[in-house]
């Protein structure tokens, strides 16, 4: 098996980071596996807020739980009532990524460059998770998000989605998915 179909394989959400810093270098290596995804007829609609600081991240983990309590769907209430969660799991950096507002299909090109970033971590040994809960701060204006975005600096004309998380696994996950054969047709 190569490289790559290994670390796609091999990629799982990792939720237990240790204190380790990702190294620079690595995460300059991490944005431009980003860049380098496809996006609808190359729009490349995507900013990316690397935080390192842990006060940010803490502030916006407690803001949309606070907003995650009242969500329709049960599992979201609990994940947002668990006092031990923090959403991004006190990883030492987290990548947030904003879309460029009115592109076509510019969510999709983020997801792709999304899918990037999981792969190449888990090629430079890191772990990572995407992080969408943390979109409730930000989906309903309000003053605590306005705070929020204000320190983010997120560029006129671009809206925050979602983050990625990264840092050195404190444990690993290790359970592969099976191909399913219902979830494919081959047409001969
Ligand atoms: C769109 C999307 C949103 C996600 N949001 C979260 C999230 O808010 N918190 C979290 O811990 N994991 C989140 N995940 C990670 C999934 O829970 C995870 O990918 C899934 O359970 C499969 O596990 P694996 O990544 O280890 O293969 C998200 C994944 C995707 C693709």
């Amino acid at each position: 098996m190569n490289e790559t179909i290994n670390n796609i394989l091999k990629r799982r959400s990792t939720r237990q980071y240790t204190t380790e810093n990702v190294k620079h270098e690595d995460l300059e290596l991490i944005l431009e596996a980003a860049v380098n995804s496809p996006s609808a007829m190359n729009s490349q609609p995507w900013h990316f807020t690397v935080v390192n600081d842990q006060s940010i991240l803490q502030e916006i983990s407690d803001a949309a739980k606070e907003i995650g309590k009242n969500h329709p769907d049960k599992q979201m209430q609990a994940m947002a009532n668990n006092p031990h969660l923090h959403l991004f799991y006190r990883a030492p950096v987290a990548i947030l990524i904003s879309c460029k507002d009115n592109v076509a299909e510019g969510l999709l090109s983020c997801a792709a460059a999304t899918e990037n970033i999981l792969i190449a971590a888990q090629s430079l040994g890191l772990g990572s998770c995407w992080v969408q809960f943390v979109e409730l701060l930000f989906a309903t204006k309000n003053p605590i998000a306005d705070s929020i975005l204000k320190k983010l600096a997120i560029p006129e004309g671009y809206t925050f989605n979602h983050a990625v998380v990264l840092g050195h696994k404190a444990s690993e996950v290790t359970t592969q998915k099976k191909l399913k054969s219902e979830t494919i047709t081959y047409l001969k």
